[in-house]
């Protein structure tokens, strides 16, 4: 009966899991989907604290002192961080607390190697055979798998984390790849050598190959370059996912299972389809030619022409008098945390009778749906962004298109210019609407760290300060017109 009680606890888990996952995919369902599967994951976690019986023993767990305490630690750590956390330094928690799930998995198999190993030497000597050699290859080689993935996975996203907050630089060096390849290689030698011959010494290759897997984990993440850090992430955060999924088998742990495949298959899929939106092809991303060193720093010195400016009075009555008006969120608004004024300046609009949009960009921002987020944050209605292609559908008929904070999505030389490092990628076509007004503080190029082109076009108007400031004086101003 105890044991149907646990099963259906882990089914309950899993269901959540998947509903909680498919609610993610709206924002108006995210945060609940969130709880779900929270909740979801609290049975499962509950269930097998006070549920689980051995097989072959009968008992129960042990250690409760050790679990309790890791809980309410873990629990705390956890509620604080979570709170405390910038909204631009998302992508840097994402990053810790997947290192800790891979962390989690590195542990789970070197604590199950002793567990089948040392743990069972009473059994070996019984049958007078060395310890390791009648270690089921399946179940080695799922510990093996389990301990190099999540160790990668731990040792890179430490790195990913250090350098989202500028704790670590970008460090490559010739022949880097060739390393890692080769690392890769003595790791996957290593691993069949074991399993095929678990020779008297396994314990010294295994902890081997475990140093081995966290030195790759560092050497993979360090060259690559910081816009492309969140691609990186999501693809480490699948690795976890992964390496928690063979936690799942060896502890014959449905839920755990189900969890890990989830994170591995949407981390895979997140990454393919940040990859897509930035129009590079994965390889691109990991042997790094365009977010390393060129990112966030160049000043771009090509001479564009002259820009001209517009008084935020002219802004105002510009806007009032439009009938159509599309804002289009980038990084600068979640930098000036614009985004409470911005959702003012919209219902202003609108009062006046002006029909206003936000045009969403996949990859505005610094994380797969910044701007939802920030947005939605605002109780921005969801209706009320349109996705890339119909934003550009509906460019042709909007009067002013008002830009906070956002370059290189709205950059036409990722259209026009195959020698620009954007080339390809999807933009935002606001050149296509009647005015361009464009807010940022200064003339400096966005994460690509390249000129735009856009800021010299005759439809373009800058519209200098920072987004929060610049906005509210905005809505001040629209009182007036
Ligand atoms: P960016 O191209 O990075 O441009 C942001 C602009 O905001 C900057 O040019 C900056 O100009 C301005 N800004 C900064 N602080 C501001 C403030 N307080 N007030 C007003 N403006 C401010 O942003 P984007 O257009 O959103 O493009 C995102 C970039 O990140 C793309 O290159 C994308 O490929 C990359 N990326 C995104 C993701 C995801 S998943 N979102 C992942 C990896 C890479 P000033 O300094 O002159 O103000």
């Amino acid at each position: 009966m105890q044991h149907a009680i646990l099963l259906l606890s882990y089914l309950i888990g899993s269901v959540t899991f998947i509903i909680g996952l498919k609610m993610l995919s709206h924002p108006d369902s995210a945060r609940k989907g969130n709880l779900v599967a929270a909740a979801g994951m609290t049975i499962a976690i509950a269930a097998t604290i006070f549920l689980y019986k051995d097989g072959d023993t009968g008992e129960g767990l042990h250690n409760y002192g050790w679990i309790f305490g890791g809980l309410i630690i873990g629990s705390i750590v956890g509620t604080l961080a979570a709170k405390k956390v910038q909204m631009t330094a998302m992508p840097e928690m994402v990053s810790l607390f997947n290192g800790m799930g891979g962390a989690c998995a590195m542990l789970i198999s070197i604590i199950e190697f002793k567990h089948h190993t040392i743990g069972n030497v009473e059994f070996y000597e019984e049958a007078g055979t060395s310890i390791y050699s009648t270690l089921p290859g399946t179940l080695f080689v799922t510990i093996i798998l389990g301990m190099v993935i999540g160790s990668v996975s731990f040792a890179g996203s430490i790195i990913a984390w250090g350098k989202l907050n500028g704790k670590i630089k970008d460090f490559s060096f010739n022949g880097q790849h060739i390393m890692n390849i080769l690392l890769m290689g003595i790791i996957a030698a290593l691993t069949v050598y074991m399993v095929a011959v678990k020779p008297d010494n396994t314990p010294m290759l295994f902890y081997g190959t475990l140093v081995l897997a966290l030195i790759y984990g560092v050497m993979f993440v360090l060259p690559i370059g910081g816009a492309d850090m969140p691609v990186v992430i999501s693809l480490l955060n699948s690795f976890t996912g992964v390496a928690a999924a063979f936690g799942g088998f060896l502890y014959d742990n449905p839920v755990m299972l189900t969890g890990g495949i989830l994170v591995g298959s949407a981390g895979t899929i997140l990454t393919i389809l940040m990859c897509k939106a930035m129009n590079r092809s994965l390889k691109n991303v990991l042997i790094g030619s365009f977010g390393g060193n060129k990112a966030g720093g160049a000043t771009g010195s090509k001479e564009q022409g002259n820009y001209k400016e517009i008084s935020l009075n002219d802004t105002a009555v510009l806007m009032a008098y439009a009938q159509k008006v599309m804002i289009i969120p980038g990084y600068g608004l979640a930098v000036a945390q614009a985004q409470h004024i911005c959702h003012e300046l919209e219902k202003q609009l609108q009062e006046k009778g002006v029909e206003v949009s936000y045009g969403i960009h996949p990859v505005a921002g610094r994380m797969p749906g910044h701007m939802n987020v920030l947005l939605a944050e605002a109780d921005v209605p969801y209706e009320k962004l349109l996705e890339m292609e119909d934003a550009n559908d509906q460019m042709g008929s909007t009067n002013v298109v008002l830009i906070l904070g956002a370059n290189d999505v709205v950059n036409p030389a990722a259209k026009e210019d195959p020698s620009s490092p954007i080339y390809g990628m999807p933009i935002l076509e606001v050149e296509k609407a009647e005015h361009v007004i464009v807010n940022k503080r200064s003339m400096k190029p966005g994460y690509a760290g390249i000129e735009n082109e856009l800021f010299f076009k005759p439809k373009t108007s800058m519209l200098f300060g920072d987004a929060k400031k610049v906005l509210q004086d905005l809505v001040a101003e629209l009182k007036n017109v």
